[in-house]
């Protein structure tokens, strides 16, 4: 099954299943000298953790990262990191009454089409449990982007249609403090919209039913020049990496969609030069990247959820044998991924960005003069 490997030199190639007995993540490619140990990468299993709040799944796995390999004395040799999170919660009975019945919305009738086996106890591969791996990580990418003061931050900018103030949507400063996100059940930055989203999401569960919504990404501190031409774009990498998310259908880098409604004259964004004659730019319509690579402005980008297909709503669908047959999804299912999906995002960002970062030093001839001319 291929599809489980990504980046170029921050390399990362994750394995397991929802119900097996761990999956893990193994990554290749990060310099050695980086302090890392177990503690830099639970808060961020902690934040994808389901169980966190009463819109996210009641499965209590604990995600204890193990780092098997790749650390001497809490620093990394640059040897691979191997990190092991032992599932502990599958209940796999729960998923026995589906057995045998594509869920819609669910990716069970296309990996049937293609493989012609199918793991049911919670979707194998296709579960959104293998995006703990890549939590784990993209939390050493970010250890390794806070040594240059690069920092992502994710949040929840819009579960269905409340949205978060305007005021945590300014392109050209980042007003998201981590703080505010954290202590919403929801990761919404604003604590009025955030008891609103809560309010909904509790009507879309009595209703049995789920929704969707927007994840928002602002990456700070970035240097002009990061990112590569053609295809190894920098915003082509972001949209990938977003993408490749369950329940992900749809990501923009700045602006997005509605710059097909601007004018030339709005949507550039103007150059002027300080006092230091450092070159910065008036607006951040581009969403910090031109030519696919990055302007030196704040980095945002976004992804749209769909709602969650597994809902214990009523729904019509086939089995295998094409019989038509009635669905009611029971066990433990968010009104929403968004929440848990917040720090999948930040995560996958950090992975691109860092790979990105060590692909950016060998640029130029004069960078390779300062490590290797003596
Ligand atoms: C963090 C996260 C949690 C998710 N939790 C669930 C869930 O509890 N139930 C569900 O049906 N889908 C959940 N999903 C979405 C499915 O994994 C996804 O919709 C499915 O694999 C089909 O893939 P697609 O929507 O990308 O086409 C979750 C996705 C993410 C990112």
């Amino acid at each position: 099954m291929p599809g489980s490997n990504f980046g170029t030199l921050f390399h990362i190639s994750t394995f397991g299943e929802s119900h097996g007995p761990a999956l893990g993540v193994v990554i290749d490619g990060c310099p050695a000298g980086l302090a890392l140990t177990e503690e830099d990468i639970i808060p961020y299993m902690n934040r994808r953790r389901p169980g966190q709040s009463q819109y996210t799944t009641a499965r209590s796995e604990s995600d204890t990262p193990e780092i098997l390999s790749g650390t001497f004395n809490g620093v990394t040799t640059g040897a691979p990191i191997a990190i092991l999170i032992r599932n502990t919660d599958q209940r796999s009975k729960d998923y026995s009454e589906i057995a045998d019945i594509f869920r819609p919305g669910h990716a069970d009738f296309t990996f049937f089409e293609k493989y012609g086996i199918r793991d049911y106890r919670g979707g194998g591969r296709s579960s959104a449990r293998e995006t703990a791996a890549r939590v784990a990580a993209g939390a050493v990418a970010a250890k390794l982007l806070r040594e240059f003061n690069i920092e992502a931050i994710a949040f929840t900018k819009s579960i269905s249609d409340i949205t978060v103030d305007d005021k945590f949507l300014d392109p050209m400063e980042n007003r998201v403090r981590r703080d505010d996100v954290l202590k919403s059940p929801v990761f919404m930055p604003d604590s009025a919209a955030g008891e609103r989203a809560c309010a909904f999401l509790d009507k879309k569960r009595e209703e049995l039913d789920s929704t969707g919504g927007v994840v928002r990404i602002h990456v700070t501190g970035l240097p002009a020049g990061l990112g590569d031409t053609v295809f190894e774009k920098l915003d082509a990498r972001l949209a990938g990496a977003l993408m490749s998310i369950g329940a992900v259908k749809g990501v923009t880098i700045g602006d997005g969609f509605s710059v097909s409604l601007s004018t030339g004259s709005l949507d550039n964004d103007s150059f002027y030069a300080d006092d230091d004659l450092n070159i910065h730019t008036t607006s951040n319509h581009g969403g910090g990247i031109l030519g696919g690579m990055s302007t030196g402005c704040m980095i945002i980008a976004e992804a749209a959820f769909k709602p969650t297909p597994s809902i214990a709503k009523e729904q019509e669908t086939v089995d295998k044998a094409g019989i038509s047959r009635k669905i009611s999804i029971k066990g433990r299912h968010d009104p929403t991924v968004v929440p848990r999906a917040v720090v999948v995002c930040e995560c996958m960002v950090n992975l691109v960005i860092a790979d990105a970062l060590l692909t950016n030093a060998t640029a130029r001839l004069d960078n390779l003069h300062k490590i290797y001319r003596r």
